[in-house]
């Protein structure tokens, strides 16, 4: 069975000290459609028990499989589990992808460990996915010629407007739109609060909350079709 890791923040507090961490259905959605698939490992700079952001577990307790995810034994042992990000090798894994949150914004993007990984992935031509807050993470990672791997490339991940009406400007170090257009992408994106998953090449990476599903169904085909 090919193999995925899934990439979680290790940070619970927004710069303005308010409970953060990862976002429940950025995980869960993509976990319950890739899980029949790959074997799906979870990291995080600093191992077990990444923190959720209990808001997101507040405003998703409706939600079937983010409510699932929660109780699940396998997903709990994995959680318990996670391993420390400096002892994850890419080359044990098919694919990467990046659960956002607004925790991911704070560690993952500075965080060398993180930035070789993602880079490592990326230039081993493997999926290198992420998605709302997720694709923060990628900020440094470059490709072997030293540029940002976002560089003329087509990305997707939270905007502006999003940021703005969520009211957590000041909760972040950086707009992620911003970074990734002065980074030299060529950012896309829908309506806020809308699905959109852009690909290109082996970068994959969705808007928003409810970008995640169709997310993972698009990095399920790219897979598939790269067999
Ligand atoms: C929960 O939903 C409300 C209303 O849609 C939104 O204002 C709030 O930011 C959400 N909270 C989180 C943590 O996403
Ligand atoms: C909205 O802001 C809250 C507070 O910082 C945060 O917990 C939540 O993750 C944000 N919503 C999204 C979709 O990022």
């Amino acid at each position: 069975m090919p193999s995925i890791l899934f990439v979680f923040t290790s940070v619970d507090k927004h710069l303005k000290g308010g409970q953060t961490g990862w976002y429940l259905p950025e995980a869960a959605h993509p976990y319950y459609v890739l899980a029949p698939h790959f074997q799906i490992d979870f990291a995080a700079p600093n191992g077990p028990n990444p923190p959720v952001d209990e808001g997101s577990v507040k405003n998703f307790s409706g939600d079937k499989e983010s409510v699932d995810f929660l109780n699940d034994e396998a997903v709990k042992t994995k959680l318990k589990t996670a391993k420390i990000l400096s002892e994850v090798d890419h080359k044990n894994y098919d694919a990467v992808f990046y659960v956002g949150g607004h925790g991911p914004v704070i560690d993952l993007p500075t965080d060398p460990v993180n930035i070789k990984l993602a880079s490592d992935f990326y230039n081993s031509g493997k999926i290198t996915s992420a998605v709302c807050h997720g694709p923060a993470a990628l900020v440094g990672a470059t490709t072997t010629d030293g540029k940002s791997i976002f560089a003329g490339k087509r990305v997707a991940g939270f905007s502006n407007t999003e940021e703005e009406q969520n009211g957590s400007v000041d909760h972040v170090p950086f707009l992620l739109e911003d970074r990734i257009v002065a980074l030299g992408g060529n950012y896309l994106k829908a309506d806020a609060w809308q699905p959109k998953v852009v690909v290109d090449g082996h970068l994959i990476t969705g808007q928003n909350p409810a970008s995640a599903r169709p997310l993972a169904e698009e990095l399920l085909k790219v897979f598939n079709k790269s067999k």
